[in-house]
């Protein structure tokens, strides 16, 4: 499975994605049905600071810390991901720099710039997961900030699309190395998938302090389902999403 064809996938998927993914320029969405940052805080205070998002789409997260005084750059691999951000950025008439560029090489960033890195629903997407985590600590400063969220890896397993409480099982192994899915574009994609311990124990051996763990269960008052995938009665026992806080410790 090569690079090329995640890249081909969101640039043949990205008119249908921005359709559906409407996001706030308010405030950050990490998991569907759940506190936002303004509730979290996992941020902090952003003003001035300097925020990267890695796997950004139409940078809508980002589009929101610019707003708030963070100085923004938004990195992705898909051009028309890439268009859709830069539309919303002239929309909301803020600055933010975008790269075209791969999170798990980010040849083109310096060492040690970054305050803060931010990364929702990227990190499934990824190759080599422990190569994107070891870019991110480079980039960052020391006792630099980075927050992720991504698919959990127990939803991941249920195959939760199109199916009742009732009928749910497991449709893999959680050992498994690889996921596959056909999408709607038909294009048959093979993504590493993750443990938990994987996940966790990549960070602690890059380097991070991890600070703060969350498996969200969806909040009453959100109104359900945006996507098929997220089913209220199902995120309500397994969580669907994991959102990881952890901190730059200088070597
Ligand atoms: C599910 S979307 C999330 C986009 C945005 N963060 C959001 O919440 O709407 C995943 C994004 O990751 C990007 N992506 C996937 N693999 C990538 C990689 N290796 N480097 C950079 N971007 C990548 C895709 O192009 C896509 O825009």
């Amino acid at each position: 499975m090569s690079k090329n064809t995640i890249k081909e996938h969101w640039n043949l998927i990205a008119l249908e994605y921005q359709k559906k993914r409407k996001l706030s320029f308010d405030d950050i969405e990490y998991a569907l049905g759940y506190a936002r940052e303004s509730e979290l805080n996992l941020l902090g205070d952003v003003e001035e600071k300097r925020i990267v998002e890695l796997g950004c789409g139409a940078a809508e997260n980002s589009i929101t810390l610019a707003k708030k005084g963070g100085i923004c750059t938004g990195v992705d691999m898909s051009l028309e991901q890439l268009k859709y951000a830069k539309n919303l950025i002239i929309e909301n008439k803020v600055k933010i720099e975008l790269i075209e560029g791969d999170i798990e090489n980010l040849i083109m960033i310096d060492d040690d710039i970054f305050d803060i890195a931010i990364s929702i629903f990227a990190l499934d997407w990824m190759q080599d997961l422990n190569a994107a985590f070891k870019e991110a600590y480079r980039i960052l400063k020391p006792n630099g900030i980075f927050v992720f969220s991504m698919q959990h890896p127990i939803y991941n397993l249920l195959g939760a699309e199109d199916l009742d409480l009732k009928e749910l099982k497991i449709s893999g192994s959680y050992f498994e190395k690889e996921v596959t899915f056909v999408e709607s574009t038909g294009i048959d994609l093979r993504v590493h998938a993750s443990k938990i311990s994987d996940i966790i124990n990549g960070l602690i051996r890059i380097g991070f302090n991890i600070e703060n763990i969350l498996e969200p269960k969806p909040l009453e008052r959100d109104v359900f389902p945006r996507e098929e995938w997220y089913r209220k009665e199902i995120m309500e026992m397994v969580p669907s999403t994991l959102i990881c806080k952890v901190l730059k410790v200088p070597k």
